[in-house]
């Protein structure tokens, strides 16, 4: 289990402790479900990154989780933040996050959102399709522009695969020179500079091999660039998609040894096309926040069928982790109250909501005597579990508690009914 749990995660008295503080008094204090981040691996990971690539190169990806003390603290380490819209750019706005290292992301961005990169002086924006660039034209922007190409290697988990004409809504496709018509249009923007490309291969990435494949296909790309419209790439930026051990039997990945392997990579390729070697970015989240964070949730109905299963329903489910439902994802779990007791007994661990897929972990092994009451956690839930939230069912969301230094923080509070309900109006229009 420890693998999959925060470095400061430790048990006492079989209850488990994080950030040196108890879980079971957290989740006395700030009620269940409760999501608990822990400064120190956080920190720990984004230093990682930083230790090869320079901090301002390392852009936070805040689809991962993005809240304003998430920006503050990614400002005080020095990184950079990659937001994709308005609200992601408003949340790093009011955190007093340095816009010079923003970057803008997005498959359609709004005239609206390019208004505000501009007024707010965004450092880059990453390009996405030749509509936006007339929409940059027309907004007057002023930030370096990088042009998102996708260059046919598509990877996820242990599969990557490596295609011609790949299908995604982003970006510019290197076949039939679509990206090079990208970049020829892009860099005749009078006041927005062109300065690099940008790709961003896929999530879950264990095979690091799927970057070395990516990156020679850039440098190739790039090498045409140059000889065809004369163009260098002073930047080249990555994107996310490290992936990191929801459980047990996923490895864990160190951050710095991948920065470290796509900077050969880049060398390597770039070299062998005669390039300048560019300034190498990356765009990490889940590798980031995902092992940072935990959630949990107080058990209710235990409800055996038998020579079927067991269901253990919780106080939360799809609506603040929705990525079982949506896409498979697999956990594991443990009562946090008693870390000590055999885990005999499969089941399945289900949500409240009215929805038979509400379902977090479909083979779950807790002890034998799993009951109301008990404290059940799921670690590796920092990345896409909050900023994926909904409020189905009219359920809140859960507070989310920084743990540092023996300190408990909330800083993100936990909704209440009065929040649900702010945007209902009567029948005739009148607010509640
Ligand atoms: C452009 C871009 N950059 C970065 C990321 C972050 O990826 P991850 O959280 O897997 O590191 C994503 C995720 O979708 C992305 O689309």
């Amino acid at each position: 289990m420890q693998k999959v749990l925060p470095d400061t995660a430790s048990s006492r008295d079989g209850r488990l402790q994080l950030g040196s503080l108890d879980v079971v008094e957290l989740a006395e204090r700030f009620g269940t479900p409760l999501i608990l981040l822990d400064r120190a691996t956080f920190e720990t990971r984004a230093k990682s990154y930083a230790a090869v690539l320079d901090p301002d190169r390392v852009f936070y990806a805040g689809k991962a989780l993005c809240c304003v003390a998430v920006c503050q603290m990614i400002d005080a380490l020095g990184l950079g933040l990659d937001v994709c819209s308005g609200g992601e750019l408003e949340t790093a706005r009011r955190a007093g996050f340095p816009m010079e290292r923003v970057i803008c992301h997005g498959n359609n961005k709004s005239l609206d959102e390019l208004d505000a990169a501009r007024d707010l002086g965004v450092g880059r924006i990453v390009v996405d399709s030749f509509e936006e660039i007339a929409r940059l034209e027309g907004v007057k922007a002023t930030s370096k522009l990088l042009v998102r190409v996708t260059p046919g290697v598509e990877a996820h988990t242990h599969e990557f695969i490596q295609t011609g004409q790949e299908d995604s809504k982003f970006g510019f496709t290197l076949a039939e020179d679509i990206a090079l018509e990208a970049i020829r249009r892009a860099s005749r923007l009078p006041s927005a500079p062109l300065v690099g490309v940008h790709a961003h291969i896929g999530s879950q990435i264990f095979e690091l091999a799927a970057f070395d494949l990516a990156v020679k296909a850039l440098a190739g790309f790039l090498r045409r660039a140059k000889d065809e419209l004369r163009f260098e790439a002073a930047e080249l930026n990555l994107g996310g998609g490290l992936g990191i051990a929801h459980t047990k039997d996923e490895p864990v990945l160190d951050p710095a040894a991948a920065a470290t392997s796509i900077l050969q990579a880049v060398n390597r390729e770039f070299t062998a096309q005669g390039l300048a070697i560019p300034a190498v970015s990356v765009e990490p989240g889940r590798s980031l926040v995902g092992p940072s964070a935990v959630t949990v949730y107080g058990v209710g109905t235990v409800k055996s069928i038998p020579g079927v299963r067991t269901y253990v329903a919780v106080d939360g489910g799809m609506s603040d982790n929705i990525r079982p439902a949506l896409y498979g994802a697999r956990y594991e779990s443990f009562l946090a109250n008693r870390m000590e007791a055999a885990a005999t007994r499969a089941v399945t661990v289900c949500g409240k909501h009215c929805e038979s897929g509400d379902v977090l972990i479909k083979d779950a092994e807790l002890p034998e005597d799993v009951a109301e009451g008990d404290l059940l956690c799921i670690p590796a839930t920092g990345a896409y579990t909050y900023s994926m939230a909904s409020n189905y069912n009219r359920l809140a969301r859960p507070p989310i508690v920084l743990l540092q230094e023996g300190e408990a923080i909330e800083i993100v509070a936990r909704e209440s009914l009065d929040h649900l309900l702010a945007l209902d109006r009567r029948l005739d229009g009148s607010p509640l």
